[in-house]
C-alpha cells in the first residue's frame, strides 16, 4: 500500500514555504521575460559581470540567455536509437569477476511474439591485436543460453538472438566488457589519487549554462570547482589535448621530440599516461568517432597499444560492422546498432570505474565528438543523457574515491553563434570542472583552499597538465618533476595562481586571448585596408608554402566587425598611437570563407604584425580544402578544385 499524503498533513511552515517559492518563481519570471526600463538596462551595465576581475585579466561573464542567442536558437529534442527494450542485459559477477549475459523473457515473448521460452543466440567476439587502431577481424559465431559467462579474452562482442528456428532475427545488440585484472601486490598502500576525465567536444562554459542546465546544476555539488578562468591556448581541439595531456605544443613538440603528423611520433610522445602507467596507475583511452579521433583525423594515430585498455580497435568493428545512423542535423554518426554512439564509452568508462576505482589508481579518458562537434543545440538534446552518466557514477560510489576533471577543449568555432558580438570569447573559453573526492579534501586542505581560490583566476590548459603531474606526484615532489615544457610560469591548480597573471604567462597567445576588454570601432577606410593586408599576408603564406597551384588567392569582400584593445590605463582609442591590437572579422569572395584575425597593427605606417596560423576560420571548411591533409594549412586554403560559384552558396545558405 501507498502511504497517501493528504492536505492536512501540510503543516503550516511547508505552507507558507510553498507560497514563498511560488512569489519567488513569479518574480523571476517577471525579471527574466518581463519588460526592463531603461534604467535596470544601465544598470546591468554598470554591473558589467566578469569570471576573472584581476588586475591583468578581466575575462567577462556572458549572460547565457541574452536576446543574441534566444534570437538564434531552437531547442533540440532527444531521438532514442531504439524504442525496444534490451533482450539481452549484461551483469557483472563480482565473485567470478566475470560478465554474464541474460536474456530478458519478457522481452523475448513480446518480441518473438509467442510464450516460449526458446531463443538462438549468437554472439561474434572482436579480434584485435595485429595493429593498435583497428580490428582484425569478426571471431566465429558462438551459439549461447541463458546466463552466458563471457570468457575473459572477449572485449568486445556482436549479438544476434533469433527464433528458435532461426528463421527470424529479434534484435541484434553489440557489447564491450573491461575485463578484469589482478591488482599489483600492495596497490592499496599509499594509494594515489585516480582521475578520469570526461570530456566533450566543443561545448564553452557559456554553452553549458545554456543548454546543459541540468547537467551544471549537478556541477554544483559539494566537491566539484568551476574553473571560470580556463582560456584555450590554441585553436582546435588536437593542440588543446595535447597541451593537457603532453605539456607540449604541437609546434615545439616538433623540436623537441618528433612531428605528430609523422607516421610513429605519437608513440613516442610522452603523454601523462604513460607516467601513470610507470607510477602503477590502470589507464584507458576511449573516443567516439573514428574519423576525427583526436590522434587520427589528418594524424597517424599509435602503432602500439597506448593505454592497457584501448577502446579504438572495439570502435572500429562497432562502426564497420554495425548498422550505422546519422541524426539529421549531424554530419557524424549518432548510432551505432542500437545504442547511441557515446553510450558505448561512456559504458566503458564506467566499467572501467567499477572494476577497479576502489582497489587501485587508475587514470582514464573518455571523449565524446559525435554529438557536440557539427551542431551545439545538440548539448540540449544529449542532456539527460550526460546527467545520467554522472548519477550512474554516483551511484556506484566511484565519487567516493576518484578525481574528475569534467571538460571540453573549446567553445563553438563555426556555425551561427560566430555572428554574434560574444563569437571570441565563445570559441575560446570551454568548460571545465574538477572534482576531488571526500578523502581527498580532508587529506589535502591546503590543495583544495587553492583550487576554490583559483577557480576565479586565470587559468590554461598547461596549468591541468601540472595538475595532473602533481597528482602522481602528490606525496613529496622529486626534484626532477618536469613541468610544462611550453608554459615555464604554468603550475598546478593545487597551488594559488597568482593574482596578476597575465595570458603570455599562461601560455596564452593574443589571438586566443579572453582577458581583455576590446570596443568596436567604426568602420572606415583604415579598417577595410587592414582586413585587405590580413587577407594579403594569407596569401604570402600560400605563396611561401607553395601553396599557389593548389589553393585560390582570397580578396576581400566584407569586413564585418573591427575592435581594438583597450589600454590599461583607458585611454581612449583615438589617442592610442603606434602598434594597437585589433580584432577583424571578414569574409573573402572565395566560397565566401570567413576569419577572425587578432593583428598588432599602426593605422599611420600601415605596419603589420600577424601570425597567419593564429587566425582563426570561422565557417566549415571541410568541402574547401579537399585538395590538403594539413590540418593547419586547411584553414586558409579554397582549393581551386572546389571554388564554388557564391549564388549557389548563398542559397544553400
Ligand atoms: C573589478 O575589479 C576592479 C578593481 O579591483 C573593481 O573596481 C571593480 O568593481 C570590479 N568589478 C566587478 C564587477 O567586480
Ligand atoms: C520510437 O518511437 C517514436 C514515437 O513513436 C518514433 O517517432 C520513432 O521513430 C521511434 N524510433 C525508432 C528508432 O524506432
Ligand atoms: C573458426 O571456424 C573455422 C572454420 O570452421 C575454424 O577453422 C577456426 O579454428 C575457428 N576459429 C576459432 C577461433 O574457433
Ligand atoms: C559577415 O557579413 C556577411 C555579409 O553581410 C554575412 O553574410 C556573414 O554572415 C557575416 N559573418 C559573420 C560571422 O558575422
Ligand atoms: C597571390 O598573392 C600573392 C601575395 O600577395 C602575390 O604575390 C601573387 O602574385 C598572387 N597571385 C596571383 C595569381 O594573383
Amino acid at each position: 500500500m501507498f502511504k497517501i499524503k493528504t492536505y492536512s498533513s501540510v503543516s503550516s511552515k511547508q505552507f507558507i514555504l510553498c507560497v514563498f517559492i511560488l512569489f519567488l518563481l513569479i518574480m523571476w519570471n517577471i525579471t527574466s521575460f518581463g519588460v526592463y526600463d531603461e534604467l535596470t538596462i544601465k544598470n546591468m551595465e554598470s554591473k558589467k559581470r566578469f569570471y576573472v576581475n584581476s588586475s591583468k585579466c578581466q575575462m567577462p561573464y556572458v549572460e547565457p540567455f541574452n536576446t543574441e542567442f534566444t534570437n538564434l536558437y531552437t531547442q533540440k529534442n532527444f531521438t532514442p536509437c531504439s524504442n525496444q527494450s534490451d533482450l539481452i542485459t549484461v551483469n557483472f559477477d563480482s565473485i567470478l569477476n566475470h560478465y554474464v549475459l541474460h536474456v530478458n523473457k519478457e522481452v523475448l515473448h513480446k518480441l518473438s511474439q509467442s510464450n516460449s521460452n526458446d531463443f538462438a543466440c549468437f554472439y561474434q567476439n572482436i579480434i584485435y591485436g595485429q595493429s593498435a587502431d583497428h580490428y582484425d577481424r569478426m571471431g566465429n559465431r558462438t551459439k549461447f543460453t541463458h546466463d552466458y559467462v563471457v570468457p575473459l579474452n572477449v572485449e568486445g562482442m556482436l549479438v544476434e538472438c533469433r527464433s528458435a528456428d532461426e528463421k527470424r532475427i529479434l534484435q541484434e545488440d553489440a557489447f564491450t566488457f573491461v575485463q578484469h585484472q589482478k591488482s599489483p601486490p600492495n596497490s592499496e598502500r599509499d594509494r594515489k589519487a585516480s582521475v578520469i576525465m570526461y570530456g566533450i567536444d566543443t561545448v564553452s562554459r557559456t554553452n553549458l549554462r545554456r543548454l546543459m542546465p541540468m547537467v551544471f546544476e549537478f556541477l554544483k555539488s559539494p566537491g566539484w570547482y568551476e574553473m571560470m578562468g580556463y582560456n584555450k591556448v590554441a585553436d582546435n581541439s588536437f593542440p588543446n589535448i595535447f597541451a593537457v595531456l603532453t605539456g607540449y605544443s604541437p609546434h615545439s613538440a616538433v623540436n623537441q621530440i618528433c612531428d605528430a603528423s609523422q607516421p610513429g611520433c605519437l608513440d613516442k610522445i610522452p603523454f601523462i599516461w604513460k607516467e601513470m602507467q610507470r607510477e602503477g596507475y590502470l589507464t584507458a583511452y576511449a573516443e567516439d568517432s573514428l574519423n576525427i579521433n583526436t590522434f587520427n583525423y589528418l594524424k597517424p594515430g599509435f602503432f602500439r597499444k597506448p593505454t592497457d585498455y584501448y577502446f579504438r580497435p572495439l570502435l572500429d568493428a562497432l562502426e564497420k560492422e554495425t548498422f550505422n545512423l546519422y541524426c539529421p542535423s549531424c554530419k557524424m554518426k549518432y548510432c551505432l546498432g542500437r545504442r547511441l554512439v557515446n553510450s558505448y564509452i561512456f559504458d566503458y568508462c564506467r566499467q572501467f570505474m567499477q572494476r577497479f576505482v576502489a582497489k587501485r589508481p587508475i587514470w582514464g579518458m573518455f571523449w565524446s565528438t559525435h554529438f557536440s562537434h557539427d551542431d551545439f543545440t545538440m548539448l540540449s538534446a544529449m542532456q539527460h543523457k550526460v546527467l545520467g552518466d554522472l548519477l550512474n557514477f554516483e551511484k556506484d560510489g566511484s565519487f567516493e574515491h576518484t578525481i574528475m576533471i569534467f571538460f571540453s577543449d573549446h567553445g563553438s568555432r563555426y556555425g551561427p553563434l560566430m555572428a554574434t558580438k560574444e563569437s571570441f570569447l565563445e570559441g575560446r573559453q570551454p568548460m571545465m570542472f574538477i572534482y576531488l573526492p571526500p578523502w581527498f579534501r580532508i587529506k589535502y586542505p591546503h590543495y583544495v583552499e587553492a583550487l576554490a581560490q583559483n577557480q576565479n583566476r586565470l587559468s590554461s590548459n598547461f596549468d591541468v597538465y601540472n595538475t595532473l603531474k602533481h597528482i602522481i606526484n602528490i606525496e613529496g615532489l622529486v626534484e626532477h618533476t618536469k613541468w610544462s615544457y611550453d608554459c615555464p610560469q604554468c603550475q598546478s591548480l593545487f597551488y594559488p595562481l597568482p593574482e596578476t597573471r597575465s595570458c603570455s604567462e599562461a601560455g596564452i597567445p593574443e589571438a586566443y586571448c579572453t582577458c581583455h576588454n576590446y570596443e568596436e570601432v567604426q568602420e572606415d577606410r583604415g579598417t577595410w585596408r587592414m582586413a585587405e593586408l590580413v587577407v594579403d599576408r594569407i596569401n604570402q603564406y600560400l605563396q611561401y608554402h607553395n601553396l599557389q597551384s593548389l589553393c585560390s588567392n582570397l580578396t576581400l569582400r566584407v569586413v564585418n566587425v573591427t575592435e581594438v584593445r583597450m589600454l590599461e590605463n583607458d585611454e581612449h582609442v583615438s589617442q592610442g598611437k603606434g602598434l594597437r591590437n585589433y580584432h577583424t572579422k571578414f569574409q573573402v569572395h572565395q566560397n565566401l570563407a570567413q576569419f577572425f584575425a587578432t593583428v598588432l597593427y599602426d593605422r599611420r605606417t600601415e605596419e603589420l604584425q600577424i601570425n597567419v596560423e593564429l587566425i582563426s576560420r570561422i565557417n566549415r571548411y571541410r568541402t574547401d580544402a579537399e585538395c590538403l591533409d594539413d590540418s593547419v594549412k586547411k584553414l586558409y586554403c579554397i582549393c581551386l578544385s572546389n571554388i564554388r560559384n557564391n549564388e549557389t552558396i548563398l542559397t544553400i545558405q
